[in-house]
């Protein structure tokens, strides 16, 4: 078992474990920033692209043991003051059209889950993005497109909250929370657990930019387990009871409403309500 008092994030020890398993072709030493206590780690890889820190294509990752104003999506707050989580950005420039750079997201999700598997630990993906176990949340994904004046290719930042070591959450969130050692009962290392991360992530974004695209959403589409479902979502603070009939290649629901009627919904402001479709 992991002694959770000595678990911290360390250079070191990432490019130690990739070399070891003869997988550093990916990651530098130079593209990992550690540190102690940051507003939020997507914060710090914008002011990374404002300073031009970005300048090759490679991958930034910035980690940090504590976020002071960790930030989800919807303007929510994500809670990430204590160092028992991996709080992660991925900072990555994308040479392709922006219209097609949205569905981007889906490999954070397909990268948790994939990473929670090598645990022994099934999770499913809540549309559009967020990851459950047993119907709680064990991590959250904020991707964020900047467009910088000068420059025509986006660049992308992908924060990752995965919940790592919390042996109790506040109680605010602890009916809708859960981590992995909550599920295992077994302190995890933080670095390696961040390894295994880095990897499936590097290995769906290099797929992702070789043209698997569409392989990817449709895995991320099959993940979901909602199309042809009944299910209730909120969007614009109104309750909807939908139909999915599909899910378009942005993200946006694809539903029939209780009157016949079709509506898309889009990933911004629409919230679903999970248990309404996996009680079922
Ligand atoms: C959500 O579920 O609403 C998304 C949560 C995203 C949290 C991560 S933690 C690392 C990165 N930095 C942030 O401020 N947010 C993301």
């Amino acid at each position: 078992m992991k002694k959770e008092s000595r678990n911290l994030l360390s250079k070191r020890k990432i490019i130690e474990y990739l070399n070891n398993k003869r997988k550093n072709k990916y990651i530098k030493d130079k593209n990992i920033f550690i540190y102690d206590k940051l507003d939020s780690t997507n914060n710090k890889a914008k002011e990374y692209l404002q300073k031009k820190i970005n300048k090759s294509s490679e991958i930034k990752i910035i980690l940090a043991e504590k976020q002071k104003k960790g930030r989800g999506r919807r303007g929510n707050n994500w809670v990430s003051y204590n160092q028992k989580g991996l709080w992660a950005s991925f900072l990555f420039d994308l040479d392709m059209p922006r219209e097609k750079i949205p569905q981007i997201t889906v490999i954070g999700a397909l990268t948790v889950q994939k990473t929670l598997k090598k645990y022994n630990i099934d999770s499913q993906i809540k549309w559009p993005n967020d990851v459950l176990v047993n119907g709680k949340k064990i991590s959250g994904i904020l991707t964020e497109m900047v467009i910088t004046d000068k420059k025509a290719v986006p660049s992308i930042i992908m924060g990752i909250g995965l919940n790592i070591n919390q042996n109790y959450f506040a109680e605010n969130i602890s009916k809708t929370a859960t981590s992995m050692y909550k599920l295992k009962g077994t302190f995890f290392d933080k670095n390696e657990v961040f390894c295994e991360l880095y990897l499936n992530f590097a290995e769906f974004l290099d797929q992702y930019i070789s043209g698997s695209r569409k392989k990817i959403i449709d895995s991320w589409k099959k993940e979901l387990k909602i199309i042809g479902k009944q299910l209730e979502l909120k969007y614009e603070s109104k309750v909807f009871k939908v139909w999915v009939l599909d899910i378009l290649d942005n993200g946006e629901l694809y539903c029939k409403l209780e009157n016949g009627q079709i509506k898309i919904f889009p990933t911004a402001g629409t919230s679903l309500n999970f248990t309404s479709y996996k009680s079922r």
